[in-house]
């Protein structure tokens, strides 16, 4: 028995990194998975699943092209019959300061992340509310995942990211509206920010495979805890935030009101405001906030 048996998923950015581990640990957990990459290595990895006696069929496509993502979203019904987890991950870098950043890059990251976590959600959105309708008021309605896929870098800001971190910062906005928007489809609506060793991070050598011990950047560790929010024991999640690298889940709340002043029942001035300043900060730093993430 599978904690994923019977479900449908896709895994968009499967071609590689991390997606392929969860592509590949979604479908060990009983799964049957559409491995999408705009890449021929969407074919090789499902390939690789059904080889190992596991269920996968590829698409190839842009996550963040309305007409693929729609046709991903059919690709899963028209051969598994259904879709009850997806999984945002598709994306890649183009780093520069804000000085040095032209427009393509900004434009290519914020496609990539930004609309190729929305358009292949969308879809399934739609997909989903069909179903609810066809199923009928007050029916229980099957358990759905959205799995998006964040960064460190949309959580705390990370130089020479104005396009990467902006955009994983909107993933976090988006996971939180959809979560709302379609808690009463049965769906539950989660974000991941992964630290692992892939062809994006290789390059740096704290990621490097020890000689012994524990890998802790091996990707595959990551894919554990989006199995789980997929599954039915996560059914009371949704909306949350986590850290996710090595042996390590963190739990984050990236809204939170720290401290508030009020003026009164009037406007504030901005002499009131200087006044206030001591009690908005209560002894905490106002500076350029320290990086809040775990430790390499
Ligand atoms: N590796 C890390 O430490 C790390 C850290 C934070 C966040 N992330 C995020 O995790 C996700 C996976 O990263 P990774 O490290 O495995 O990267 P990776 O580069 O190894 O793999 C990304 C995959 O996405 C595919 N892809 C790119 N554009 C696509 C598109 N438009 N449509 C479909 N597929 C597309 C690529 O072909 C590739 O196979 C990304 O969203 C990344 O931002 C990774």
């Amino acid at each position: 028995m599978g904690a994923l048996d019977g479900k449908v998923a896709i895994v968009t950015g499967a071609g590689q990194g991390v997606g392929r581990c969860h592509a590949e640990f979604l479908a060990s957990e009983g799964a049957a998975v559409v491995i999408n990459d705009i890449t021929d290595r969407a074919e090789i990895v499902a390939a690789a699943i059904v080889d190992a006696g596991g269920r996968a069929v590829a698409h190839r496509g842009s996550a963040s092209s309305w007409a693929d993502a729609e046709a991903l979203i059919q690709c899963a019904v028209s051969t598994f019959g259904d879709l009850h987890i997806l999984v945002n991950n598709a994306g890649f870098l183009r780093d520069a300061m804000v000085f040095s950043m032209d427009e393509s890059q900004w434009d290519a990251v914020v496609d990539v992340h930004l609309k190729g976590h929305f358009a292949p959600s969308h879809f399934a959105a739609v997909y989903w509310r069909a179903q609810a309708k066809l199923l009928g008021e007050g029916a229980v309605l099957p358990q759905r995942r959205i799995i998006n896929t964040t960064s460190e870098s949309g959580l705390f800001g990370g130089p020479g990211q104005s396009n990467y971190g902006s955009a994983k910062g909107g993933i976090i906005t988006m996971t939180l509206v959809h979560a709302r928007e379609l808690q009463r489809l049965n769906v539950t609506v989660n974000v991941i920010a992964p630290r692992a060793r892939t062809p994006m991070t290789e390059v740096n050598p704290k990621f490097t495979k020890p000689e012994t011990g524990f890998d802790k950047y091996d990707p595959a560790n990551v894919s554990p805890m989006v199995a789980f929010l997929a599954s039915d024991a996560a059914s009371d999640v949704s909306g949350q935030a986590f850290i996710v690298l090595g042996d390590q889940v963190h739990r984050m709340q990236p809204t939170t009101i720290l401290a508030s002043v009020t003026a009164g029942a009037t406007q504030w001035s901005v002499d009131g405001l200087i006044a206030a300043k001591d009690q908005l900060f209560a002894g905490a730093p106002s500076g350029v906030p320290v990086w809040g993430g775990p430790p390499m």
